[in-house]
């Protein structure tokens, strides 16, 4: 069939050239529409290399063929992505400001609209009455997906996956019409799959006032809770002290100490298809809790007396279920005794979980630093995978263990 293509002016248009690469390799004429701002995104020669045809933007730049007319009357359907909350008021209210406005008002095809913006303006009155004036007309407004925007901020606004568009466009010329929720479609390597999360560290009272707590920020946790969720997984999060935010769409438990992050886990673990423990959970608790705050009575010091806290890890991996993925994270120093890595594979067999993820910390490395370094290890202590970089990219490096393993049950 022969497609319009229009690009329009967000960053999510570098997805689209994947979007152009598939309709074209099967089979498709496919035109490409970019606005002006959108070629500060992607360059017309992407669009002109993909797509074998010329990619104009502008009504006046090939006049004697009328394009502005013929590039809608020929389609036999229209994809606009990524469409800015700019695009999508021009097309409600019917402008045609460049080659893309004139085309969408000169074809009778089926239109196919896949919104991609920051969660404030996809929320914003405006644009949602755009949207509505849109469906109304009979446009096929995608709903946008739930997770990572271009800064650090989540929400609704992402543009699905290249796949999940070529799909909605599909469906249409199908006739079978767009569900809204399409955008919730099982896509992703983790569809239908179920993630629990621990992030954060663990705080044990002392008295009133005080805790025994650790650096952990809870930033690593919350990234692969975030790709989980970004890989079509149902993600919780068991959030141990953490103040940052997490994405819409993802389940989240606020706990503070190791016996509560405990009772969390044992209630939602059951029913998870992975595991991943990624807080700093206490090994240490006070034995006892002084209901006021302790006071200096001048002798000098005072000793805390310390209990050791069940291994939740260990318990986890005694008690799962069949198939269940269990992954632990070790935070290590070398010593004499050994190094980073010897000692990660020690506790990889001493703990029996389905991968260890090991980094060194200490010296300012690991803990609340936004890039990491890890090596993944197996139950065995056999190296399976290793990742350096931001935190959302050695949350890959995990997942991608997981579904292997997840892949083989
Ligand atoms: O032995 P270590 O504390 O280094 O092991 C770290 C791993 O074990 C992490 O995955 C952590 O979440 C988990 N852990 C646990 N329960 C504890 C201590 C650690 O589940 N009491």
């Amino acid at each position: 069939m022969r497609v319009l293509l229009g690009v329009t002016g967000g960053i999510a248009a570098y997805k689209v050239a994947l979007v152009l690469r598939r309709l074209v390799e099967d089979g498709h004429s496919v035109r490409v529409a970019p606005t002006a701002a959108s070629l500060n995104f992607v360059g017309r020669a992407t669009w002109e290399a993909l797509s074998g045809h010329p990619a104009p933007t502008e009504t006046f730049e090939d006049v004697p063929s009328v394009a502005h007319v013929r590039l809608g009357q020929s389609a036999d359907a229209v994809l606009v992505a990524p469409a800015t909350a700019d695009f999508l008021s021009q097309m409600a209210s019917g402008a045609a400001r460049d080659l893309l406005g004139n085309a969408l008002l000169a074809t009778e095809a089926p239109i196919v609209v896949a919104p991609a913006m920051h969660t404030e303006m996809w929320n914003d009155p405006a644009t949602r009455a755009n949207v509505a004036t849109l469906r109304a007309r009979g446009v096929h407004v995608i709903e946008p997906a739930v997770g990572r925007l271009t800064g650090p901020d989540s929400g609704p606004g992402r543009l699905p996956e290249p796949d999940a568009l070529v799909a909605a466009l599909y469906g249409v010329v199908r006739g079978e019409g767009l569900s809204l929720s399409d955008a919730s479609l099982p896509w992703g390597d983790l569809a239908g799959r179920t993630v629990v999360v621990t992030a954060g560290g663990t705080r044990e009272p002392i008295d009133a006032v005080r805790y025994l707590g650790n650096r952990s920020s809870g930033l690593q946790g919350f990234a692969i809770a975030e790709a989980a969720r970004e890989r079509g997984a149902e993600v919780t999060v068991v959030a141990a002290n953490v103040t940052l935010p997490l994405g819409e769409g993802i389940s989240r438990v606020d706990v503070s100490t190791a016996e509560e992050l405990s009772q969390a886990v044992e209630s939602l673990a059951p029913a998870a298809d992975a595991v991943v423990m990624a807080a700093a959970v206490a090994d240490f608790r006070p034995a006892a809790v002084a209901e006021s705050k302790l006071k200096k009575d001048g002798s000098g010091g005072m000793t805390l007396e310390l209990v050791e806290t069940p291994d939740i890890l260990a318990g986890l991996v005694a008690s799962r279920p069949a198939g269940q993925v269990v992954v632990g994270f070790a935070a290590e120093t070398g010593d004499d005794a050994g190094s980073v890595l010897q000692h990660g594979a020690a506790k990889a067999r001493r703990k029996g979980a389905d991968l260890l993820v090991v980094n060194e910390v200490g010296g300012g490395r690991g803990f609340g630093t936004v890039d990491n370094t890890v090596t993944i290890l197996d139950s065995a202590g056999a190296r399976v995978g290793e990742a350096s970089g931001s935190k959302l990219a050695v949350a890959g490096a995990v997942l991608d263990r997981i579904v292997e393993r997840l892949r083989t049950e």
